[in-house]
């Protein structure tokens, strides 16, 4: 039995790490996190153990899962991975790609099993969706939409929380928080790799004290042989958070949605309107827990076949690397190679 450590005692690894690995098989040994009481209460909860050092908690695991802030992923990973302790990390792995790069390094290095919590992918609505694009059901690719849009920050008399802070967070805000599932999907489904964006990003709502990172962005994409247009927002009201996104192509269309409603998926014939797919398997109800468990499964697999697990840590350096281009796209009001 692989046993885990769990990094930060939150709402991510409350409602979603602990109790994925748990139902994965994993023995959660102990957690560490900022706050003592927190990381107790977690702990107690899984019958584990609440750390107060992290150096100690990684000399009594096999694995640990970071659901930290984003500038702590990097450093608390290559520390793992430099005592040989496998890592799963939360997107984004880093404030930006050099911190990413150094992460992926480490673990390279230390020859230990990496994966990124890239949570779609472990949705069978994608999977399904993916399944039929590699068998060509769309034909030749004309072009991809592709939305994420959550309301969680859209509150502007709450608390600055730290995802709205640069220094914690990356300049990206919500190109770094959001980005991330959106441009690994575009590249899982469709087997091509970003090359260049155009992009503006937008601070909307006034908060005290004002947000650092921006809250909005609209993106133009270039991808192999394929064009892309992208919005994301942290602030977007009006209906459950979801993520979306539409490819068309020759022979037809597919829409994928994931959200708090759950995965659902369409297809259309060129000509032709859309008709809701089962897949092979149940959709999934939420975004994060049912995810996680396929995600969490895959990762204690790897562990024990020593195979890298899939959303790789290059998976999450190649999205980081998309949001660092979007980042310099929206400083400069030009295009961007990634
Ligand atoms: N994959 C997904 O779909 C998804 C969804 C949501 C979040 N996430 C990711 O999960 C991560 C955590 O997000 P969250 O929403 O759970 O945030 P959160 O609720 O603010 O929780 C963060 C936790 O980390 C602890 N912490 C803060 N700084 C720390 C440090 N330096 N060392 C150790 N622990 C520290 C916090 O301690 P305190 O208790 O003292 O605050 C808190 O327990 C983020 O990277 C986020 O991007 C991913």
């Amino acid at each position: 039995m692989v046993r885990i450590g769990i990094i930060g005692a939150g709402s991510w690894a409350k409602k979603v790490h602990a109790p994925a690995f748990h139902a994965a098989g994993a023995k959660i040994i102990g957690v560490y996190s900022r706050t003592p009481a927190r990381a107790n209460a977690l702990a107690q909860a899984y019958g584990a153990r609440a750390y107060s050092a992290y150096e100690a908690l990684l000399e009594d695991v096999d694995a640990v899962t970071i659901a930290t802030p984003d500038d702590t992923h990097a450093p608390y990973a290559t520390q793992a991975a430099a005592r040989g302790v496998h890592v799963f990390v939360e997107k984004p792995l880093g404030r930006n790609a050099a911190e990413a790069q150094a992460l992926l390094e480490a673990v390279r290095k230390a020859g230990v099993i990496g994966m990124t919590a890239l949570t779609a992918r472990g949705d069978p609505a994608a999977a399904h969706a993916h399944a039929l694009l590699a068998s060509g059901a769309l034909g030749t690719l004309y072009y991809l939409r592709g939305v994420f849009h959550g309301a969680y920050l859209g509150d502007p008399t709450t608390p600055t929380p730290w995802r709205a802070q640069a220094q914690i967070a990356g300049p990206g805000g919500v190109v770094g928080d959001l980005g991330p599932h959106l441009f690994d999907l575009a590249r899982h489904l469709t087997g091509l790799e970003f090359r260049e964006v155009l992009a503006r990003t937008q601070v909307c709502l006034e908060r005290t004290p004002p947000a650092t990172n921006p809250d909005a962005a609209a993106i133009l994409a270039r991808m192999d042989g394929l064009d892309a247009l992208l919005s994301l927002s942290r602030v977007h009201v009006g209906e459950p958070q979801r993520l979306e996104l539409e490819l068309q192509g020759s022979a037809g269309a597919l829409k994928l949605r994931l959200g708090p409603e759950g995965g659902a998926l369409w297809r259309a014939e060129r000509p032709g309107t859309y008709a809701r797919l089962e897949p092979p398997i149940p959709p999934t109800q939420g975004w994060g827990r049912p995810q996680f468990l396929t995600l969490a499964r895959r990762f204690l697999e790897g562990i024990r076949q020593g195979t890298p697990p899939q959303p790789s840590l290059e998976d999450g350096l190649a999205a980081q690397r998309v949001v660092d281009a979007v980042v310099r796209s929206a400083e400069r009001h030009a295009w961007r190679a990634v």
